[in-house]
């Protein structure tokens, strides 16, 4: 090989070498921006979706109408314009548990049974949106009509007056148009509107891999389970919101539980919602 051409392979590698530093270095810092904006994006849909970001006070009915960041820090109160109801530690451990259903690449997709506003659905779909999957859906399960009254075949409701709350009963209509004003209305989002007992049993979901329940009543939260905790893949998730305030609910998932021999330990989230981690075995 001549002199020049020598030389010119030379400067070749040393460009080389000298492009693969600049791609790492570009890439390296993209990465680190990205996960960035990614975090700032998801902080910012938490805090507006609780009201947080502008304060948003509790619903008159239900407090004495000026905002108080604890309350709002545990769900304990009811929002008046807010998305979600469910507080922001609540929606915290939404977003980790969609992360981690994520990166263990748990299959299926995610479910809320019980919806209100639509914020716990809002938040899953941004959290899929903020890492580009298009291959899961979030399927928003209620009856846009408020909680049912109690049925005799269940004691455990017996009295519950949740039924007879207006403001627990939000149409259809407003609940997508709450997807949009985020951007995140599409053919990813799939409403099931109805008493569960009516739609989850033919409700085409395919496996889960997140399973929140907040219907707050014995037999929403029991016919959430019988529905559909089999589709949930080993590995997912099992939320249940009002575990450790609602009596009716708490008896349905640990009836359940006994009954389907579930040894899977309850984590606790925030000393209202607990979660479990559904394994191999279990159930
Ligand atoms: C406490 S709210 C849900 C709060 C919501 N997860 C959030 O992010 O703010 C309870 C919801 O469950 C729905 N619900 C309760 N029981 C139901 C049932 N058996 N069938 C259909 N919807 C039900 C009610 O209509 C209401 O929207």
């Amino acid at each position: 090989m001549g002199l020049v051409a020598q030389m010119k392979n030379r400067v070749l590698k040393k460009m080389r070498s000298l492009r693969r530093v600049i791609v790492a270095v570009v890439r390296f810092r993209n990465v680190g921006s990205l996960r960035l904006l990614r975090d700032r994006y998801l902080q910012l849909m938490l805090d507006c979706l609780t009201g947080s970001i502008y304060q948003d006070p509790p619903l008159k009915a239900l407090g004495d109408g000026s905002f108080d960041p604890t309350l709002r820090e545990y769900g304990w109160d009811w929002p008046s314009v807010a998305h979600s109801m469910i507080g922001r530690r609540r929606m915290g451990n939404l977003r980790l548990l969609v992360e981690r259903a994520l990166f263990d690449r748990i299959p299926g997709d995610f479910i809320e049974t019980g919806v209100w506003r639509g914020g716990a659905c809002i938040y899953m779909r941004a959290v899929l949106e903020a890492y580009g999957v298009r291959d899961r859906r979030v399927w928003v399960a209620d009856s846009f009509a408020g909680l049912p009254p109690p049925d005799v075949a269940y004691p455990a409701d017996a009295g519950d007056k949740f039924h007879t709350f207006p403001e627990l009963a939000v149409p259809l209509e407003t609940v997508k148009c709450n997807f949009e004003k985020y951007g995140l209305l599409d053919d990813q989002v799939i409403f099931l509107k109805g008493w569960f007992k009516d739609t989850l049993p033919a409700a085409a979901t395919g496996p889960l891999a997140i399973l929140r329940m907040d219907g707050d009543m014995y037999e929403s939260t029991m016919d959430a389970l019988t529905h559909l905790y089999d589709r949930v893949s080993p590995g997912g998730y099992v939320i249940i919101d009002d575990y450790r305030v609602v009596d009716g609910c708490r008896k349905a998932v640990d009836e359940f539980r006994a009954r389907r021999g579930i040894a899977d330990e309850l984590v606790e989230i925030d000393g209202v919602g607990v979660y479990w981690q559904k394994t191999r075995h279990s159930g």
